[in-house]
């Protein structure tokens, strides 16, 4: 019996966790010393007092905690033990540190006599939480930024290629045409030579407004995501010969600048992905503006995604439309049957006045 009792207490007090024995009225009976070192009481000095009062008696956000609402106390009364995973302690110095703990009735003869809790220190956990969430904080910032960033450089260039480029190089091509006009008629080298540069010059002329028109369509700027988006489609339907229908709740939405861009980015994104991958013969694409938010669907009647782990490693099509979406508060959710097709659905929160024509 005795060497019992010595082994109990052996295990109890080499326990890597804090360990409290209380009775019904929350005085204590035992705690181990890691309890002691973790709360700075000793067992005779806290046996003295109440142990809710003196280390249980706050909340996680400071404000005092009554005993009726106490976990431990309330294992003790209803015998019904508890996991709490986010709870707080007072030292004997009167600091907080956050703990996690098992409380379980101690029952005998079919009466509740007490409970045994085992706590858990977690601050290192809680710091190393918060750290996580600074960071994950940090890194959605800088995406932002980058997106931004990308968006407003690529208008940039796309306007100087149209405008600077595109103005001299038509400005090249009206003179190439005013000397072929003035070229003596039995010149045929130099005519040649002439027609060989101007078909080069209009060759280069078309490939500046597709470039630019790739960077960022000058009509989402100039007559808004509707006309854009219209013209998008076309483009692909003619490009890729897959069909296209689309569905647009209005012909013009009033949106700022940062929600059509998403929208538009999203639809480029589904449209390439529907022509690289997809194997499709047709695709929907809905626009539709609900009271507080814009909602874009792009519906695919192809292969279907494969599954995550036989996607490749180094894309981010589907990451960067995740990315986008979320940054503005909204949600993308893509769902997905082998063999019958990828829907994407993107949906954006609007102010309700915004999107009126
Ligand atoms: N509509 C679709 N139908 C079938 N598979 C698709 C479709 N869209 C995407 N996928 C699959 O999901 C994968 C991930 O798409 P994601 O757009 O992220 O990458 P990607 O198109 O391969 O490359 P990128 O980074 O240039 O966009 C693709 O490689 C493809 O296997
Ligand atoms: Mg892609």
């Amino acid at each position: 019996m005795a060497a019992n009792r010595r082994l109990l207490e052996n295990i109890t007090q080499s326990l890597g966790e804090g360990l409290l024995v209380l009775d019904t009225d929350s005085r204590l009976l035992l705690m181990n010393a890691e309890a002691e070192r973790l709360l700075g009481w000793t067992q005779a000095e806290l046996a003295q007092r109440s142990v809710h009062d003196t280390v249980h008696h706050q909340r996680p956000d400071g404000s005092p905690l009554p005993r009726s609402q106490c976990s431990l106390f309330r294992a003790a009364c209803n015998g019904e033990g508890c996991h709490v995973e986010d709870d707080v302690l007072v030292r004997k110095d009167g600091t907080v540190f956050p703990v996690t703990y098992v409380a379980s009735p101690i029952v005998e003869d079919g009466r509740v006599v007490g409970t045994v809790t085992a706590f858990r220190d977690i601050t290192e956990r809680k710091r190393a939480e918060c750290e996580l969430q600074e960071s994950r904080r940090q890194l959605q910032e800088l995406s932002a930024f980058l997106q931004q960033v990308r968006e407003d450089e690529r208008t940039r260039i796309a306007r100087e290629l149209h405008d600077e480029l595109g103005q001299a190089l038509t400005a090249l091509r009206i003179d190439l045409i005013w000397l072929d006009r003035r070229l003596p008629q039995r010149e045929q080298q130099v005519g040649d030579k002439l027609a060989a540069m101007l078909s080069l010059v209009e060759k280069t002329v078309d490939s500046i407004r597709r470039i630019s028109e790739d960077l960022r369509p000058g009509m989402l700027d100039d007559l808004g995501l509707a006309a854009a988006i219209e013209h998008h489609v076309a483009k692909f339907a003619d490009q890729t010969g897959i069909a296209c229908a689309l569905a647009m709740s209005r012909d013009h939405y009033e949106l700022d600048d940062r929600t059509a861009t998403t929208l538009f980015r999203v639809l480029q994104e589904s449209l390439t992905n529907v022509a690289r991958h997809a194997q499709a013969s047709k695709v929907t694409v809905q626009l539709q503006d609900l009271p507080n938010e814009m909602l874009l669907i792009v519906k695919d009647d192809g292969r279907g995604l494969p599954p995550p782990a036989e996607r490749g490693k180094k894309t981010y099509g589907l990451l960067g439309m995740h990315e986008r979406v979320k940054l503005l508060g909204g949600s993308l959710d893509i769902s997905s049957e082998p063999g019958k097709g990828t829907r994407i659905e993107a949906s954006l929160p609007v102010n309700s006045l915004e999107k009126q024509a």
